[in-house]
């Protein structure tokens, strides 16, 4: 047998964590759902729960991979096999995610090729965005190229070469974004954005924003879908759980932080005070992010090297999501991995069109006034992850139970610091709000009650 091969350092964990975790969550995502969401009271809400809630499932996750040696199908039915199922729910999550972050992933292709070619005061107009995804062949084409792209890399198993690069994007996108954002911040009529997006409102909580905030921290740290038990599998005993799982959470949220502060003042900047424009969704970022630079000297170059980085991390993350699937399907179905990837690709392309075609073409298809692509990210964010996240509770807090994920984190020097803070939260706390959560946004998605 193949001996399992290992993350040789720490930081080699926390590295390729972060390269699944950062990506468009953190910079496309966080933003909009921040702006739409109450600002302020959003981000309270985020950090609150990413520092229970996201922690003790990212431990439980890598705990639970590092004691089978085995990604997510295996692990649980390691542990009892009457859990199979679950590894087999969480792979579905990846299968919907990516198609449609593919679609998105093409949007950044096409703005790196604008800034490129100069047309930044056009990307910088009203409506040019709107103007875009409503057409038929050009995002299609955008998606294919990222796609692809995204099948070569896991196709020909050069990850490493990848990954190897945005160990070197990583930091210059943490100082970009901290630039961009300093330089947003001081742009005429921002100050007001900042406020909103610093201070809670009370007025502004609602059971709404706890669910968004909720399906957002799941999205942005890869979790409720059997990528960190990956890879926890991976990860050495020698090296600190609980310490990298820290780091992972430390860098996830900090970008994301960054993020908003780059795009949320700016909005408040450029639309004069009109408030509507923060309920923009997901186009938000490609819509203000042009403004900025179109306003900013030497503004194109910086816009060229953002979208860049922002492909990369992009990739980074899309390469987790399709690596997670063609193993899945390599494994169950006994095949190589040049027909696995073939497979997958073809399969997420013909899933990632309707996400693609409904701007324009399938405008029409709606559901509670949600596009295809906002309908598959709310499958996959506020009903999927949610459910495999209760199993998870209630496998580990009541099956397994929770000394053993303390074991496995004390492994390295027998330390684990939040110990107490995590035996309470899988038992007692996480299932109980993850329940109230998937209520709430079934009920929601029924038009049963809105909250
Ligand atoms: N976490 C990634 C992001 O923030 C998205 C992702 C989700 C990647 C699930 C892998 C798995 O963009």
């Amino acid at each position: 047998m193949q001996e399992r091969s290992s993350f040789s350092s720490r930081l080699g964990f926390v590295l390729a964590a972060a390269g699944s975790a950062v990506g468009l969550g953190n910079i496309w995502r966080f933003p909009y759902l921040a702006a739409q969401y109450g600002g302020g009271t959003f981000l309270l809400i985020y950090l609150i729960l990413a520092i229970t809630f996201g922690f003790t499932l990212m431990i439980a996750e890598v705990a639970l991979g590092r004691k089978t040696g085995l990604s997510a199908i295996g692990a649980f039915s390691a542990l009892n096999r009457k859990f199979k199922f679950l590894g087999i729910l969480a792979s579905i999550v990846p299968v919907i995610i990516f198609p449609y972050y593919s679609v998105i992933g093409g949007w950044v292709c096409k703005y790196l090729s604008v800034f490129i070619t100069g047309e930044m005061a056009d990307a910088a107009q009203d409506g040019y965005f709107t103007g875009f995804i409503s057409q038929t062949g050009n995002p299609i084409l955008w998606f294919s190229l990222f796609l692809g792209l995204t099948a070569i890399v896991v196709i020909l198993g050069v990850e490493q070469g990848i990954e190897r690069v945005s160990k070197l994007m990583m930091p210059i996108l943490v100082v970009l974004t901290l630039f961009i954002a300093v330089y947003a911040c001081t742009i005429d009529g921002a100050m007001e954005g900042v406020v909103y997006y610093l201070k809670p409102n009370l007025e502004d909580f609602s059971v709404k924003t706890v669910l968004a905030a909720m399906g957002q921290l799941f999205y942005s740290m890869s979790l409720a879908m059997g990528i960190m038990v990956t890879y926890g599998s991976y990860m050495k005993k020698e090296n600190h759980l609980e310490k990298s799982v820290r780091q992972i959470e430390i860098f996830d949220t900090g970008i994301a932080f960054l993020a908003g502060l780059m795009i949320i003042p700016a909005v408040f900047a450029f639309s004069g005070g009109d408030k509507s424009s923060l309920s923009a969704g997901p186009g938000l970022m490609f819509i203000t992010l042009p403004k900025v630079f179109d306003h900013m000297p030497m503004g194109r170059i910086v816009g060229i090297v953002f979208f860049l980085l922002v492909f990369f991390a992009a990739l980074t993350s899309a390469i987790s999501l399709m690596e997670t699937i063609v193993s899945i399907v390599m494994d169950t179905m006994h095949c190589k991995r040049l027909t696995a990837g073939l497979s997958v690709l073809a399969f997420s392309f013909m899933l990632g069109l309707p996400s693609s075609l409904g701007f324009g073409l399938l405008g029409n298809i709606t559901w509670n006034n949600m596009s295809i692509l906002d309908i598959m990210d709310f499958v996959s964010n506020s009903v999927l992850m949610p459910i495999v996240a209760i199993f998870t509770c209630i496998f580990i807090g009541f099956v397994v139970k929770p000394q053993t994920i303390v074991d496995e984190v004390k492994e390295t020097d027998g330390t684990f610091k939040a110990e107490g803070m995590f035996r309470v939260m899988i038992k007692w706390v996480a299932p109980w709000l993850l329940v109230a959560i998937l209520v709430s946004s079934i009920a929601t998605a029924m038009g049963v009650f809105t909250l």
